[in-house]
């Protein structure tokens, strides 16, 4: 039986990726102390409750690490302080404590030697040099190059994720493990954190309905690369054992869609037209983050949901919750 370490997994990403390596029939242990703040559920509140070989250890992954040699075919290794915006902006060095995690992961990783450990990256470690409002572009895999030099990462997040990949770097060339990582762009579904803005954009307008202005962060013109769940756990289940060791993949449609056009397509949904103005006092982040695909449609990779269903399928649950809160 191949067996999995998912640390974070109970986590947004981490509650889909369980589900799916446990569909392919995989043993999986999920490792995760449900951070205050983070997306984390306890598994008796998971939409979907987990089915097949599955074991929850409540535990920080560090004291986990610290009392553990199992050697595990996979490590996915998610567990992260994340948060929203506000959460990155507020409290960097909490989330700089990633870099901590982080860090004892790939030691203990040098320790165990399992099979392969699955590093979860993000777009955030890239240069936000490239994602200015004048002469940003699709951010590429190569971009991040230790040979031939770095930009300045997003925050102590994106520090925490760029250090991840350099230590990945030393685990795979001094130490001689089988590693990968993703980048994944904004991920998004139905049972993410509000402190999102896919999920409270969609929850806010359903509750504002009907009004004449309604708003979203900043000022409305930033794009992101919204990416549904689903297409992200595929791409990283379909990829795992085929990407070159010590390499990094984005998860990214290529799509980039501004918070106002995303706010516009969710009344549409709805059925109104409201205007959609921008909130200065809130915070907006880098002005344009998008991912390039060109290295995930060499592995024959393309999203299947696309963010005019990835919506109908938020503003349905959403109506469902309503329905059984009445
Ligand atoms: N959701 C996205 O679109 C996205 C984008 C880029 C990168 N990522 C990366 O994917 C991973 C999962 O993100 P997510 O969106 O599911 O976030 P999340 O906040 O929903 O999940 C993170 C999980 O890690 C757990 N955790 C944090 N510190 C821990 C520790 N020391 N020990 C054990 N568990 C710990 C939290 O309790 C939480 O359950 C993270 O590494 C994140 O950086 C996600």
């Amino acid at each position: 039986m191949t067996r999995a370490l998912v640390t974070g997994g109970a986590g947004f990403v981490g509650r889909h990726l369980c589900a799916r390596l446990l569909s392919e029939g995989l043993d999986v242990v999920c490792v995760d102390s449900v951070v205050h703040g983070t997306g984390g559920l306890l598994p008796e509140h998971w939409p979907v409750p987990p089915k097949g070989r599955f074991t929850f250890v409540s535990s920080d992954c560090r004291d986990y690490f610290a009392r553990t040699n199992e050697r595990f075919d996979y490590v996915y290794h998610l567990a992260a302080v994340v948060g929203g915006r506000i959460m990155m902006e507020t409290q960097a060095l909490s989330v700089a404590e990633d870099l901590a995690v982080d860090a004892l992961m790939w030691k203990w990783a040098a320790a165990t030697r399992p099979g392969c450990v699955v590093f979860f990256s993000s777009s955030a470690a890239y240069s936000i040099g490239h994602q200015r409002a004048i002469g940003h572009t699709l951010l590429r895999e190569e971009m991040i190059s230790f040979q031939e030099g770095l930009g300045v990462p997003d925050l102590s997040y994106g520090w925490a994720k760029l250090t991840g990949e350099f230590l990945m770097k030393l685990y795979v060339e001094r130490y001689g493990g089988r590693a990968v990582a993703y980048r994944p762009f904004s991920g998004y579904g139905e049972d993410q954190d509000l402190a999102y803005p896919f999920p409270a954009i969609c929850q806010r307008l359903m509750a504002e309905m009907g009004r004449d202005e309604v708003f979203v962060w900043g000022s409305g013109r930033q794009c992101r690369d919204f990416i549904h769940i689903s297409d992200c756990v595929d791409f990283v289940w379909r990829t795992v054992d085929r990407l070159p060791t010590g390499a990094s993949l984005n998860l990214s449609t290529g799509i980039a869609t501004s918070f106002i056009t995303l706010a516009e397509e969710v009344a549409r949904q709805i059925g109104w037209d409201p205007k959609v103005s921008g909130l200065s006092d809130k915070p907006e982040g880098v002005f344009y983050r998008c991912g390039d695909t060109r290295m995930q449609a060499d592995y024959g990779l393309a999203p299947s949901i696309e963010l005019s269903d990835g919506i109908g399928r938020m503003l349905e649950q959403l109506r469902f919750k309503a329905g059984r809160a009445a």
